[in-house]
C-alpha cells in the first residue's frame, strides 16, 4: 500500500535526455540518455538497490536503480521481459566490476511501459532450456529473445550481408525469382502443390532454372530466396522451407565453378571473421572456430564409395555401399567428420542426379556435379554445370517423364544462344549450423517448418 503511494517524478533541473539505442551506449557515456527495452535480467540487492540488465535488440545495458526508484509498486513487482524506459547517465565501470560494454546506466528516473506476467505464466517457464523441444517450438516467439537464439539471428543477418557483399565485389547481379512456379527442379517427390486460380502450381524447390534465364540479360546472377521441399523425413538438416542462396555463371568450366564455390565460402568466412562484432558472435556460439584451410579436398563420388568401403562405413543391414547408390546423410557425415575438412564431392553418376546436369566429357555416365560437405553438417552446397545442348535436354526431359511444353522457356535458353554455364545452391541454415555449431538447421531458422510444424 505504501509502495502504491510512491510516485516518481523527473527532476526538471537535469539536462534533457537524448533517446538512444543500447548499441550507442559507449558513444553516449557521460550524457543524460533515455533508453527503452525489455528487462533481460533483474537482481535486487538489499532494499535500496536494483540491477536491471536491459535489452533492446541492439545490445545489453546494465542499469542501476537506487533509493525510492526501487520502492515504487512497479519496482517491487517488476518482472523479467517487462518493458521499461530508463533515464540517466552511463558511466564506465571501475576495474574489476563486470557488465556489458563495461559500463552502467545510473537511473535517475524510469517508467514502466508494459508489465510481463509473474508466477505460472512467467517468461522463464516458457523458455526453460530443458523443456520439451516441441513446447519450445510452440514458444519460439519467446525463445527468440534468449541470448543464444538472438545471437544466432544477429550472426545470420551478418552472414547474409557478407554473402551479398561477396557477390557485389565479384560483379554478380541480384535477382528476385518467383516462389510460385509450374516446373519442378529437384524431382517430383518433394513438391508442395497448390491451386493457382484453378491451375496446378508449386512452391519453388530452387530458383535455378530462372537464374539460368537471366544470364544472357544480366550476366552472372544470384538470389537469396525461400525454397520449399516436402521432405517427409525428420532429420536435423531438413526443413520444409529454407533460405536458398543460389548463383549461376555463364562461360566457365566445371573447375572454374569449383574455384568459385571455394572462393565464396572462404571469402564470406573472411568477411565475417574480420568484422569484430560478428567474430564475437561466432566465438560466443562456436568457441574455437577455425576458418577452413584452402584448397578444399576435391574427391570424386567413386572415391567416396571406395572411402566408405575402406573405412568400414556400412549400411544399417551391414552391407557395403556400392557404386551407383546414393550416399545417405549418415555415411556422408561419418566420412566428412572423419576427414574433418571441407570436401568438394564431384562427378556423381547421372542416374542419381537431377535431369539438367551436364555429363562429363571423358565419361558420359557421370555428371559435372558437386556437393560441398562440411564437418558436423554434411552437404551445405549442391551445384553442377547444366546441359547446354538442346537435343540432349529434350532427351533428358523424356527420361525424367517431364512434359517439355511447360519447360519451353527453359529449353529456349539453349535455342537462343546457348552457353556453357553452371551454378549452385547453398542452404543458409545448413551453412549457419556449420559456422555457428548448432545441432540442427532448425535452430538457424526463425520459425522452422518441417513435417507437422507450421506454427507459430
Ligand atoms: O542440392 P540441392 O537440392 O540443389 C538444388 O536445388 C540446385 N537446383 C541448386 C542450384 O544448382 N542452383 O539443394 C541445394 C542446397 C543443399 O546443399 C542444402 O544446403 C540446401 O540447398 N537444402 C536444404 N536445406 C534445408 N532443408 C532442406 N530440405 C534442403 N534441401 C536442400
Amino acid at each position: 500500500e505504501h509502495a502504491k503511494s510512491i510516485v516518481l517524478t523527473q527532476d526538471e533541473s537535469l539536462p534533457k535526455a537524448e533517446k538512444i539505442k543500447i548499441c550507442q551506449g559507449v558513444d553516449s557515456r557521460g550524457k543524460r540518455v533515455k533508453v527503452s527495452g525489455w528487462v533481460h535480467r533483474l537482481r535486487v540487492q538489499g532494499k535500496d538497490m536494483m540491477f536491471v540488465v536491459l535489452r533492446d535488440g541492439s545490445g545489453y545495458l546494465q542499469c542501476v536503480l537506487t533509493g525510492e526508484r526501487c520502492h515504487t509498486f512497479d519496482a517491487i513487482t517488476l518482472t523479467t521481459e517487462s518493458t521499461i524506459t530508463v533515464y540517466g547517465v552511463i558511466n564506465a565501470l571501475p576495474e574489476g566490476k563486470k557488465a556489458p560494454d563495461n559500463h552502467e546506466l545510473v537511473v535517475d528516473y524510469w517508467e514502466l511501459v508494459g508489465k510481463a506476467p509473474d508466477g505460472e505464466e512467467a517468461f522463464n517457464s516458457k523458455v526453460a532450456s530443458d523443456a520439451d523441444p516441441s513446447y519450445l517450438l510452440d514458444n519460439r516467439h519467446l525463445v527468440l529473445r534468449s541470448e543464444t537464439t538472438s545471437a544466432v539471428f544477429k550472426a545470420r543477418a551478418e552472414v547474409i550481408k557478407a554473402f551479398r557483399a561477396h557477390y557485389e565485389s565479384r560483379g554478380y547481379t541480384e535477382v528476385t525469382p518467383p516462389c510460385m512456379v509450374q516446373t519442378q527442379v529437384e524431382g517430383g517427390s518433394t513438391l508442395f502443390e497448390f491451386d493457382y486460380y484453378g491451375e496446378n502450381a508449386y512452391l519453388t524447390q530452387s530458383s535455378q532454372l530462372y537464374l539460368e534465364t537471366c544470364l544472357p540479360s544480366l550476366g552472372d546472377v544470384f538470389c537469396i530466396a525461400e525454397s520449399y521441399r516436402a521432405e517427409k523425413s525428420h532429420t536435423r538438416r531438413h526443413l520444409s522451407e529454407f533460405t536458398h542462396l543460389e548463383a549461376e555463371m555463364a562461360f566457365l568450366t566445371f573447375d572454374e565453378m569449383l574455384d568459385n564455390i571455394e572462393d565464396l565460402v572462404c571469402d564470406v568466412i573472411d568477411r565475417v571473421m574480420t568484422h569484430k562484432p560478428t567474430r564475437q558472435l561466432i566465438e560466443q556460439l562456436n568457441p574455437g572456430f577455425e576458418p577452413p584451410a584452402r584448397p578444399f579436398l576435391r574427391m570424386t563420388y567413386a572415391d567416396a564409395i571406395k572411402y566408405l568401403q575402406d573405412n568400414d562405413i556400412k549400411k544399417e543391414d551391414g552391407s557395403y555401399y556400392q557404386y551407383g547408390e546414393d550416399i545417405p546423410q549418415a555415411p556422408e557425415r561419418l566420412m566428412t567428420d572423419k576427414i574433418n575438412r571441407p570436401i568438394l564431392l564431384c562427378r556423381f553418376p547421372a542416374d542419381i542426379k537431377a535431369f539438367y546436369m551436364q555429363r562429363c566429357g571423358d565419361d558420359r555416365s557421370v555428371t559435372e556435379s558437386v556437393d560441398v560437405l562440411m564437418p558436423n553438417v554434411g552437404e551445405v552446397v549442391g551445384g553442377s554445370m547444366r546441359m547446354d545442348d538442346m537435343n540432349e535436354l529434350l532427351e533428358a526431359y523424356k527420361k525424367e517423364g517431364i512434359d517439355p511444353s511447360t519447360y519451353y522457356w527453359y529449353t529456349d535458353q539453349r535455342k537462343y544462344g546457348t552457353s556453357p554455364h553452371g551454378g549452385y545452391g547453398l542452404g543458409i541454415e545448413r551453412f549457419l549450423a556449420w559456422l555457428l555449431n548448432r545441432y540442427t538447421v532448425r535452430d538457424c531458422s526463425l520459425y522452422p517448418r518441417f513435417t507437422g510444424r507450421c506454427t507459430p
